[in-house]
């Protein structure tokens, strides 16, 4: 594993009013790497994807991605620089068909010609070519998310944030889900991902981090966070155990 940091995430506060909804989180996640975050409801994940994103601007701290300074910019430019986001809320373009929303994500960086070329191989890489004329809106919803991944990885980043990408979905979709990811990762990509389904996160992440109410309450490998008693307290319960 390579040990060069891409995203170091430094004292961030974000609050929301008087909630103090990220609470001076910081952290690093180096190339290759596969981190999880974890953490009760409201801990605070999603608003740090969007701070991370650019969706929302951390009211102190900073964001360093890949050696730049991203604590400012837009959505867009953070996806040009290479640093993509799913939604918890799966976001597709429901009437476009499955070929057509990757194809949105190729050209943010390609000329048409060479975005279809770099579409027909994500389609075939993530195994969707046989939905590639079906309009979104029409295949089920873990279809849904591979689509919405494929689409990100379109986009040709260097990491991918998944927020909840396994939520809902049965265990069959869970394993479909789960190789897709690794054949993401096999292509070099940095992933980090929100998850409260705790087999699938315990089982692929090689570091996880913890949130409770807006702290970063534990980070280390997925054995030692299992046997934290403070994560136990706060969210594992005797659930995981
Ligand atoms: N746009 C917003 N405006 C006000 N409060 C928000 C907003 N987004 C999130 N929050 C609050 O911030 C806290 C963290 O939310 P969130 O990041 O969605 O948690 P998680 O994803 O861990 O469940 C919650 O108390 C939530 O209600
Ligand atoms: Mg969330």
């Amino acid at each position: 594993m390579s040990t060069q940091t891409l995203l170091t995430v430094k004292n961030v506060t974000k609050r929301f009013g008087g909630l103090v909804a990220l609470n001076d989180v910081s952290f690093e996640i180096k190339e290759k790497e596969i981190v999880g975050i974890i953490g009760p409801n409201g801990a605070g994940k999603t608003t740090l994807f969007n701070v991370i994103t650019g969706f929302y601007h951390p009211d102190a701290g900073r964001i360093i991605f890949n050696g730049v300074d991203i604590t400012k910019f837009r959505p867009d430019q953070i996806c040009s620089l290479g640093l993509t986001r799913t939604f918890q809320l799966v976001k597709p373009f429901k009437d476009l068909t499955v070929f057509e929303n990757i194809l949105i994500g190729a050209l943010l960086k390609r000329s048409k010609a060479a975005a279809v070329e770099k579409a027909e191989k994500v389609l075939k890489d993530l195994d969707l070519e046989k939905m590639r004329n079906i309009p979104v809106k029409n295949i089920p919803i873990a279809e849904r998310k591979i689509v919405e991944a494929a689409r990100a990885l379109a986009t040709e980043p260097k990491m991918l944030l998944l927020d909840e990408v396994a939520a809902g979905l049965n265990p069959t979709e869970t394993v479909k889900i789960l190789e897709t990811l690794k054949k993401v990762r096999e292509q070099g990509v940095t992933l980090c991902l929100v998850e409260h389904v705790m087999r699938f996160i315990m089982g692929i992440s090689e570091r996880i981090l913890v949130l409770d109410r807006g702290v970063k309450i534990a980070e280390g490998p997925p054995s030692e966070i299992a046997a934290n008693e403070s994560v136990i307290q706060a969210y594992l319960g005797v659930k995981y155990a």
